[in-house]
C-alpha cells in the first residue's frame, strides 16, 4: 500500500523497571508477546512480536558497576507469525514440534557465556522445549564494560531474520557517572532511534517473502525458501513508519541503531522543502561522540556520509541551533544491495532513501547548556606490537543444497568456508591479542560482528595482498573510516577489501574482562547469519 508520509511522530522506547531482586541485583523480567501495533495512520494495527509486547521492546537502563539480571520469558504463540524455511539447519532444529523459539542475545554485551544468548540456548513457550546449549532461565549481565548502547535481540539458530523482523530487538543503555558530568544532551534531548526497513501488506500484516523474487528463484527450491537478504520498501524508526521528529534549535544526542535486518544505512541530514518534497541544502551534521563499545577519545565530525551496516551504533550529537524554523530530512543514499562506496557508478537498487523527517521549532524552550568536550574519555590503542596471533578469515560465496547463493566464513587452511556446526576453529586464549584478517570474496558488502569483545579498526587494503607475509606493513593501510574510531563491534568488509581488525581478548588497561567459553562470531546481515554465515568463537581460558 502507498502511505502518506510524515504523518506520525516518532515515538521514544519506554523502559523497563525491575521487578525484584536477586542475589543483591535488580532482577527484571520481560516477556516476549503477539500483540498489535499501529505503525502507521493509515495502515490497520499489525501484529508483531514485542519484548513486553512494544516493537521496539522497552529501553533497559543499567549503570556501569552494577549488574543485574534478566529473566527473558516466551509468551509467543505456538507456531510462526512469517514463513519459516524447514530447510535451515534441519538436522539440529526440530522444526515439527510445537512452539516459536526464542533466545535473546545483549549484542555488545561483555557477559559471561551462559547469559550469551547462544543461538542454540534457544527456549519455547515457559521454557518446554529447550535447544542443545541451554543453561539457564535468568541470564546474568555483569555490567563493567565501558558505557555505551547495546542492544538486545532474537538470536534463534535458524529463525533469527524472522523472530527480529516480527520486532523482537529493543535498546539497552549503560552509563556511567564519568559520562554523566560530560554535559552532553540528556533526557528530552537524548534520543535513541533504531531504523528499520519492513513492508506491509493492504491489511497491516508484516510482509516477509515466502522465497526469493527475481533471485534467480528455481523449480528446485523449497517453499517457503530464505532469501539472500530482505529489503523492505517502509522506512520504519523507532516502530512508526516514515516519521518525523520534533525538536529545538539545539543540540541533541541520538544513540543510532541500524535494527534492519540486511539493509545498509548511509546518512545524512539534509534541508528539506515538504511542499516541493524535495532537498534544498545541506543539513547540520554528525558529530560521533561514541561508536558501539563506548566514547570515543575526541568527538569526531562525520563530514560525509554515517555509514550503519546492519546493527551498527553510532553515538551522534547534532547541533540544530542555525536551523531554527526548518524541515530536514534524514537522508540515505546506500544502494540495496550494498557494496561499500557511495559512487555515482552503483545501480539505486531497491533503495530507502527517506528515512524520517525532522522539524526544527523556531524556539528552544530554555538556554542549551549542554556541551560536547574536546576529551570524552581514554582510550588505550591496542598497537600491532602486541599481537600473539593472526588470522586471515575470507568470507566467501557457493551455493547450498537447492542452489540458493550460500555465504560462508573460511580460514586460511580452507577457504572453502564453514558450516556453523564444522569444528571450532576461532578458538583464542583470553589474554591474548589477535590480529583478525577479514577478506571479502564476495560481491557485496557484509556487516561482521564478533560477540563479546569489542575491536580496533587497524585499517584495509585490497585482497590481493600477501596474507602468508610475516608482517603487514600499517603504513600501506586505508585508514579507518571516521566512523570507525573506538570500540567496535561490528566492521563492515566491502567486496575486494581485507579489513584488519585488532582484537583483544578478556580485560585490557583495566577495561572489559575476562570471560571465557563459547561464544560466536557471524554476518550480521541477518539472512546470512541464519544461512550459516555464523561460526563458534571459544574463548579459551588462560593456562596455567
Ligand atoms: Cu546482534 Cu550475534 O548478534
Ligand atoms: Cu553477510
Amino acid at each position: 500500500p502507498e502511505l502518506d508520509k510524515w504523518v506520525n511522530e516518532v515515538p521514544r522506547p519506554g523502559t523497563v523497571e525491575p521487578i525484584g531482586t536477586k542475589n543483591g541485583h535488580p532482577y527484571y523480567k520481560v516477556e516476549t508477546r503477539e500483540v498489535e501495533q499501529k505503525i502507521h495512520r493509515d495502515l490497520p494495527a499489525t501484529t508483531v512480536w514485542g519484548y513486553d509486547g512494544q516493537f521496539p521492546g522497552p529501553t533497559i537502563e543499567a549503570q556501569q558497576g552494577e549488574p543485574i539480571y534478566v529473566r527473558w520469558e516466551n509468551k509467543l504463540p505456538d507456531t510462526h507469525l512469517l514463513p519459516e524455511d524447514t530447510t535451515i539447519h534441519s538436522n539440529i532444529i526440530p522444526y515439527d514440534s510445537t512452539g516459536v523459539r526464542t533466545v535473546t542475545h545483549l549484542h555488545g554485551g561483555n557477559v559471561e557465556d551462559q547469559s550469551d544468548g547462544h543461538a542454540q540456548a534457544w527456549f519455547t513457550q515457559d521454557f518446554q522445549k529447550t535447544g542443545p546449549k541451554f543453561e539457564k532461565k535468568d541470564y546474568y549481565y555483569v555490567n563493567d564494560q565501558p558505557p555505551t548502547t547495546l542492544w538486545y535481540h532474537d538470536h534463534s539458530l535458524g529463525i533469527t531474520r524472522l523472530n527480529v523482523y516480527a520486532g523482537l530487538a529493543g535498546f539497552y543503555i549503560l552509563r556511567n557517572e564519568h559520562e554523566r558530568n560530560l554535559g552532553l544532551p540528556e533526557g528530552e534531548y537524548e534520543i535513541p532511534l533504531v531504523f528499520q526497513d519492513r513492508s506491509f501488506n493492504k491489511d497491516g500484516s508484516l510482509y516477509y517473502p515466502t522465497g526469493p523474487e527475481n533471485q534467480g528463484k528455481d523449480e528446485s527450491y523449497p517453499e517457503p525458501s530464505i532469501i539472500t537478504q530482505f529489503f523492505g520498501d517502509v522506512s520504519v524508526v523507532n516502530g512508526k513508519a516514515w516519521p518525523r521528529l520534533s525538536v529545538e534549535p539545539r543540540k541533541y544526542r541520538f544513540r543510532m541503531l541500524n535494527g534492519a535486518n540486511s539493509r545498509y544505512y548511509n546518512l545524512t541530514l539534509l534541508e528539506y522543502d515538504e511542499d516541493l518534497g524535495e532537498t534544498i541544502g545541506d543539513g547540520p551534521s554528525f558529530v560521533q561522540i561514541g561508536n558501539d563499545g563506548g566514547l570515543l577519545s575526541n568527538p569526531v565530525e562525520i563530514g560525509n556520509r554515517l555509514e550503519l551496516g546492519s546493527s551498527k551504533r553510532a553515538d551522534v550529537v547534532v547541533d540544530f541551533s542555525e536551523y531554527a524554523g526548518t524541515t530536514l530530512l534524514l537522508h540515505n543514499n546506500a544502494p540495496a544491495k550494498y557494496y561499500g562506496t557511495t559512487e555515482e557508478d552503483q545501480e539505486p537498487v531497491q533503495p530507502l532513501p527517506e528515512i524520517m523527517l525532522v522539524d526544527v521549532k523556531n524556539t528552544s524552550g530554555g538556554a542549551d547548556v549542554s556541551q560536547i568536550p574536546e576529551t570524552l574519555t581514554q582510550i588505550p590503542e591496542i598497537s600491532l606490537d602486541l599481537v600473539d596471533n593472526k588470522r586471515y578469515l575470507p568470507l566467501v560465496q557457493l551455493s547450498d543444497d537447492y542452489g540458493r547463493p550460500l555465504f560462508l566464513l573460511g580460514t586460511e587452511d580452507d577457504q572453502s568456508g564453514h558450516r556453523l556446526t564444522d569444528p571450532t576453529t576461532e578458538a583464542p586464549t583470553v589474554g591474548d591479542t589477535e590480529l583478525w584478517s577479514i577478506a571479502n570474496l564476495t560481491g557485496m558488502s557484509h556487516p561482521i560482528h564478533l560477540h563479546l569483545v569489542h575491536f580496533q579498526v587497524l585499517g584495509r587494503q585490497s585482497i590481493d595482498y600477501d596474507s602468508t607475509e610475516d608482517n603487514i606493513n600499517p603504513d600501506g593501510l586505508r585508514d579507518p573510516k571516521p566512523f570507525e574510531q573506538g570500540w567496535n563491534d561490528v566492521v563492515s568488509v566491502d567486496p575486494g577489501d581485507v579489513v584488519h581488525l585488532l582484537v583483544h581478548f578478556g580485560e585490557y588497561e583495566g577495561l572489559f574482562n575476562d570471560q571465557t567459553g563459547e561464544y560466536m562470531w557471524h554476518c550480521h546481515m541477518i539472512e546470512h547469519e541464519d544461512h550459516d554465515m555464523m561460526r563458534p568463537l571459544e574463548v579459551l581460558p588462560a593456562s596455567a
